[in-house]
Parts: structure tokens; C-alpha cells; sequence
């Protein structure tokens, strides 16, 4: 079933030109870019009513939360807040029925998720779902949702469901932008056109895993890493660190680059990898300056890049390239070198990548 991959953590990864296309296969309309997502269709209205959406999740998937609120703030300008389940259950939020609630999952099945989608309809908000398993009972439990069409994901650190949630929020976030007319037409056409080019860019990624293995290698002793990006890739680089904490055991910080000032500098040493997501963006240059001054304190860089960033290249001590795209989808793209990177290292360190010490695939308890 491991399709000759070694690990399905592995045999994911690779699948995710497959899945990113499952997610947004039937819900384009090619001819005219158009975003159908036919469960939403009832729910419209009122997400488009909505004083402001509340996304919960855990993990990875309240990673891919926070790429949604950057999203949907972004391109539809409706308020949105991200919360743990596990905070959010527990703590009395001011909810109403004028609040859409939106959980997200891979499982349907964590326990702290479920309580929180339980606790938002008693508030009367309602209750949407992005979750990967048909028939879960997240999908049950709430008013309606989209499914991720990830397939079974079987490795513990999740990772296709990851960019398929991701898929999912940037088709929800494009269709609400297209309804509320917040962005103008010509940006909503490079947006689809970019998202429908994510599968063939990220198989040019996925080419270049030896080379991302020989430099997961020269790392594969360290004790801490540090993970940096702005923007819709500071969730990134959170993702990045979770992936290598959890399969490899080396403690992995992932933090906003413009954060690293007020605490994290005091890591940098010449041991330390410090991994900065730094593709050509509108915060290129800021990047380039929080590069500047981790090596400045003799820190060894890997950045993610745009291919041909010979700038950088010769200014850090690694890179991972990436093709250029529209901003909306770079987080797609940039965390595949990320797991990749994570995962050669935990097998370099005889690590059991798929079934990494102490973790489960769903949490079903408290
Ligand atoms: C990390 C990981 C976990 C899950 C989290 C939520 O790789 O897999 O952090 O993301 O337990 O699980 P779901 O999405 O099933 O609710």
C-alpha cells in the first residue's frame, strides 16, 4: 500500500499534486474560473451576513486556519478569528447566531474540536466543517462543509490533508470574494490561474528531493531549530517546525520573522539551522534583513526561494527553490521542501517517521 515509498509519510507527500487537484476538482469552472462549492450553496447568505467567522482547529489544521484568516481577510474583508479548540471549548467566547463558526479537520474525530463545534451551536452560531474523512462526526455534526478529497492520509504527521485544507480556504475565501466583489477581476483570475498551476510546480519541487535530502543531512545533529516567515508563510514556517518536532525530535521554534528580535535572536548561535521562508513577495526585503541578521550572529540559513534568487544564494547557507507564484498560493509551495526537509532528517536520525513516539493519528481525548 506504501505504493514502493519507504513510509506513507513519504507516499503523501508525494501525492499532493494529486490531492491538491482532488480539492479543486468540479469546484473551478475552467471556462470562466468560476468557484462552485455546492454543499455552501444553502449557508451563503448568511456567512456573507456573518459579523465574523471563527475558525477552530488543532495541529497542522490550526495552521491551516491561520493561512485562512490571512486569506479570507485579505480577499473578502470579513473579520476572522483563529482559536485552538481546545482554548476555545473552555473559556466562555462571546458567540452568537450572528457568528459563523468553521471547523477545520483532517480526522472529524478530535475531541476537542467536536466539543468546541458542539458548543457553537448551542451558542447558535453556525457551525460549517472542512474535514477530510466522509461520514466523520464533525461532518455530521455540523450545518454543512466541504470536504477535502485529501484521500486517507495514514502517516501520523499530516501532510496532504494540510495543503488540501489550504486548497479549500483559498477556494472559500475566492468564492466570497467573487459574491462580496472585493477584489478586482483581473486579481481573481491570476489567483485561479495560479491555484490550477500548483499541481505541476509542486511536482518541480518534489524533483529536487535529493537535493533536499543531502542538506537534511548536513543538519541532521542538530538540537534546536528555528523556522521564520511573514506573512501567509509565518503559519509556514509554524508547520515547518511542528513537522520536524514530531517525527524527528529535534525542538523546532517556528515564529514570525519580524518576532525574532523580541526573543528568539538570543537562540542564534553557529549551531543552530534557522530555516527562513523567503520567496519574492511584498516582504522580500524584510526577510532579507532578518537573513542579515541571523548571520550576522554566524546562524546557518536555509531559505525556501524563488528559483533564480541569486541574491539570497549567495548569502545563506542552503537554499530550497521554489517557482514563482501568485502570493495567495506560495503557501502550498513552500511547505513542500518543509516536509520533505523534516522527513529525511527523521529518517536520518532512524526515526519512525510514520508512527512518531507518543502521537496518534486522531486525538479523541481530552
Ligand atoms: C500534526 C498533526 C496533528 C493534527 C491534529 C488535528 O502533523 O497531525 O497536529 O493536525 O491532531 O487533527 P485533525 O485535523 O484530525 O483534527
Amino acid at each position: 500500500e506504501k505504493n514502493g515509498y519507504d513510509h506513507f509519510m513519504l507516499k503523501e507527500i508525494f501525492e499532493q499534486p494529486e490531492t491538491i487537484e482532488a480539492s479543486f476538482r468540479g469546484r473551478i469552472n475552467t471556462k470562466n474560473n468560476e468557484i462552485i462549492l455546492g454543499r455552501l450553496t444553502d449557508v451563503m447568505p448568511r456567512i456573507l451576513e456573518a459579523q465574523r467567522i471563527v475558525l477552530i482547529a488543532c495541529g497542522t489544521s490550526w495552521h491551516a486556519a491561520l493561512i485562512g484568516e490571512y486569506l479570507i481577510e485579505e480577499l473578502a474583508r470579513i473579520p476572522v478569528e483563529v482559536e485552538y479548540a481546545s482554548e476555545f471549548r473552555y473559556r466562555n467566547p462571546v458567540l452568537s447566531s450572528n457568528d459563523v463558526v468553521l471547523a477545520i479537520s483532517q480526522s472529524g474525530e478530535t475531541a476537542d474540536t467536536l466539543s468546541a463545534v458542539r458548543m457553537a451551536k448551542e451558542h447558535q452560531a453556525m457551525v460549517l466543517g472542512i474535514c477530510n474523512v466522509v461520514g466523520s462526526s464533525m461532518s455530521r455534526e455540523t450545518d454543512a462543509g466541504i470536504y477535502t478529497h485529501a484521500g486517507s492520509e495514514i502517516g501520523v504527521a499530516s501532510t496532504k490533508a494540510f495543503t488540501a485544507q489550504v486548497t479549500v480556504l483559498t477556494l472559500l475565501a475566492l468564492r466570497l470574494a467573487r459574491l462580496k466583489q472585493t477584489i478586482p477581476e483581473e486579481r481573481f483570475h491570476a489567483i485561479v490561474t495560479d491555484l490550477l498551476a500548483a499541481p505541476e510546480k509542486i511536482r518541480t519541487i518534489l524533483q529536487s528531493s535529493n537535493h533536499i535530502q543531502y542538506i537534511a543531512n548536513k543538519y541532521r545533529d542538530a538540537v534546536n531549530a528555528l523556522y521564520l516567515g511573514r506573512g501567509y508563510l509565518f503559519p509556514v514556517a509554524l508547520e515547518g517546525a511542528l513537522k520536524l518536532k514530531e517525527i524527528s525530535y529535534i525542538h523546532a521554534e517556528g515564529y514570525a520573522a519580524g518576532e525574532m528580535k523580541h526573543g528568539p535572536i538570543a537562540l542564534i548561535d553557529n549551531n543552530i539551522p534557522v530555516v527562513v521562508v523567503a520567496p519574492k513577495d511584498r516582504y522580500y526585503e524584510k526577510v532579507v534583513s532578518n537573513i542579515q541578521e541571523v548571520k550576522a550572529r554566524k546562524g546557518n540559513v536555509i531559505a525556501v526561494v524563488s528559483m533564480g534568487d541569486n541574491r539570497l544564494k549567495g548569502m545563506v547557507n542552503d537554499v530550497l527553490e521554489i517557482p514563482e507564484s501568485d502570493p495567495i498560493v506560495t503557501p502550498l509551495l513552500t511547505v513542500i521542501p518543509l516536509q520533505l526537509f523534516a522527513y529525511y532528517i527523521a529518517v536520518l536520525r532512524g526515526c519512525d517517521v510514520d508512527q512518531p513516539r507518543n502521537l496518534a493519528k486522531s486525538v479523541t481525548v481530552e
